[in-house]
């Protein structure tokens, strides 16, 4: 048997030799895995898009990675092993151009930059269990065997190439993509993207092309069998459409004397691959590609969820799949792609200088109250304008007005004790209910007890189906309703009375009344426990700390332990509620606002 690759030796199993065909079928997986976990011990794998390191990060870059963040947070809520993957996309012709605008070397240019966006998802306590480099050494072997790979199944050629090239959106665009237009800045008439409004210059070289072009009734058979693939649908739509259009064949190298920075074609030193081949493959390299026999998916792969913004779609839906298809892996099971962050309607972009700052945002609203907004307010089908307004209101209305007020009112109020509420009423006993037929609000009670108890599935499918901003507001909803319910049933009235010694409607006792009014601190403590459960992916410090409070034992904050009166031993606060600010989960905003 020929040998595969002379040189090249996959990461994880250096001694063996590598021959095509056992490689070819140690790696054999059907594309069509997409439901089924070829090993259960594989993580649940989830991803954000590396970052380019040309320009300082926005609040744009923050959003990718907080959504990643919540859906990786989610799965080790319910349970499961889970790692998320970010990092920086340091090669190509853009990276190249700005690090000589800079006055510096491509390396230590590319390190300053990494290290900003490392930053940031420390700053945004990001769970992230890899931070990718792909100037890192072990991704240049990865690309360079999956090249190898490509190249043996004979899915590469070259030939010469002319077209529209933008250096921005790196990527070649046919003549029907572009068009004449005034720079509005220079007033300069360019040649520019039609989607992108990107400028482009003409190229006509000789380089390597990928045959993208054989992968199309195979990419439309493969959407056809997962209709579910991409999350929103329309962009399911957008993607089956253009496949079915047609696909040409990718260029994928450059000549290196135009592009020096990035790897090098391994058989051909005077061309360097295309940089998104390169980033791509990222996704892999992490999980440990080139794997060993038997280690396919213990790094992770296939990813589970590939967080991406739908400016990237294309790369992601139609040449990636491609790629792992001509290397015979298992495509990745689903993509969530979000809508962008606008700025006074405009699209938030580094290249324009129409940006938000999000290390600005994090200091002055909060790690927490900015993922919550992020998240809350971002757009997954249609863009969101960030407004400084926006963050303000909803702190004041949903954090501080709703969830804080409702875990002040219930865990400071003096008339009852959460401990003894739960004491009486946890394991959701119908049999317990304090109240009888003839009770003026049973049905309300009654009504509310159940929303208590459904909400946990509603929230936990609204996760599955990948829209963490309905769950969110799913679960600010049943906030508000807990707070309206408070209100309605007004167990504080039943304290006074009680403490007066007056007659309670309804009751027929001083120990029924209690017991009335303990059930109604019982459901909404239920709700604010089981919110304080289900925000740990969205606000890790402050779910922790409403947990704190309502004393939640740290191996009873799981998405088992979120149903109605699975908990028994928790309502002694593990933190002082004392008056003022003292127990306040949300404080008021300070200075402007
Ligand atoms: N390097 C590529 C991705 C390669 S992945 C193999 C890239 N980098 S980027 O830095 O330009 O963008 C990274 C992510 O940020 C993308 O998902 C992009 O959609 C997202 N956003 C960039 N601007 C955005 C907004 N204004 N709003 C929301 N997300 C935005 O593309």
């Amino acid at each position: 048997m020929a040998p595969l690759i002379r040189s090249f030796r996959p990461r994880s199993w250096r001694p063996q030799s590598l021959c095509s065909t056992c490689t070819y079928r140690s790696t054999r997986v059907r594309y069509q895995a997409t439901n089924s976990t070829p090993d259960e011990s594989k993580p649940y794998y989830v991803t954000t898009p590396i970052f380019y390191v040309n320009a300082a990060p926005h609040v744009g870059h923050l959003y990718t990675m907080v959504l990643s963040d919540v859906l990786k947070r989610w799965q080790l809520l319910k349970g499961k092993k889970a790692i998320l993957l970010t990092g920086t996309d340091e090669h190509g012709m853009k990276i190249q151009q700005a690090s000589a605008k800079a006055g510096s070397d491509p390396k230590p240019f590319c390190d300053k930059g990494a290290d900003i966006f490392k930053t940031l998802a420390a700053r945004a306590e990001l769970s992230n269990d890899h931070f990718i480099r792909t100037t890192d050494a072990a991704h240049k072997e990865a690309v360079e065997y999956a090249w190898h790979l490509l190249n043996e199944r004979g899915y590469i050629y070259q030939s010469k190439h002319e077209g529209w090239y933008s250096v921005s959106d790196e990527t070649f665009y046919p003549e029907s993509q572009v068009h004449l237009v005034l720079d509005p800045p220079t007033g300069r008439k360019i040649m520019a993207s039609v989607e992108t409004g990107k400028e482009v210059e003409w190229t006509s070289e000789i380089n390597y092309h990928f045959r993208l072009s054989a992968f199309r009734d195979k990419l439309l058979a493969y959407y056809a069998e997962n209709p579910e693939w991409i999350t929103p649908q329309t962009k399911m739509k957008d993607v089956v459409s253009a496949v079915t259009a047609g696909l040409e064949d990718l260029s994928i190298s450059r000549p290196s004397k135009r592009l020096t920075w990035g790897i090098r074609v391994p058989t051909d030193p005077e061309q360097t691959i295309y940089v998104w081949l390169d980033a791509l493959i990222n996704y892999a390299t992490a999980a440990g590609y080139p794997w060993a026999p038997g280690e396919e998916h213990a790094g992770g792969w296939p990813a589970d969820v590939q967080v991406i913004g739908k400016d990237i779609l294309r790369f992601h839906c139609i040449y990636w799949p491609a790629f792992l298809m001509a290397l015979d892996l298992p495509l990745p099971k689903r993509f969530l792609t979000h809508a962008h962050w606008t700025l006074g309607k405009q699209k938030m972009a580094k290249s324009t200088g129409n940006v938000v700052n999000p290390f600005f945002a994090l200091d002055r609203f909060g790690t927490d109250t900015m993922r919550y907004y992020m998240i809350h307010d971002g757009g997954i089908d249609n863009d969101a304008d960030y407004d400084n307004a926006f963050i303000i209101e909803r702190y004041k209305k949903g954090l501080q007005g709703g969830l804080g007020n409702l875990a002040s009112r219930i865990t400071r109020g003096k008339g009852w004790s959460v401990r003894r509420a739960v004491e009486r009423f946890a394991g959701d006993d119908q049999s317990k209910l304090p109240f009888g037929e003839e009770h003026d609000n049973r049905a309300a009670i009654l009504e509310f007890g159940k929303l208590v108890r459904d909400f946990p599935q509603a929230i936990d499918g609204r996760m599955q189906a990948l829209r963490p901003n309905l769950a969110l507001k799913d679960l600010m909803n049943n906030i508000y309703a807990a707070n309206a319910f408070l209100q309605a049933q007004s167990p504080w009235d039943i304290a006074s009375k009680l403490k007066a010694g007056d007659a309670v409607p309804n009751a027929d006792s001083a120990e029924h009344a209690e017991r009335q009014m303990d059930y109604v601190i019982y459901l909404c403590t239920e709700v604010l426990r089981l919110s304080g459960i289900m925000l740990q992916p969205v606000m890790p410090a402050k779910a922790k700390y409403l947990l704190d409070m309502l004393g939640v034992a740290d191996d009873r904050r799981g998405f088992v332990d979120a149903q109605l009166g699975a908990d028994k031993d928790y309502g002694e606060s593990r933190v002082p509620l004392g008056k003022g600010q003292l127990g306040v989960l949300f404080a008021p905003l300070t200075s402007d606002s």
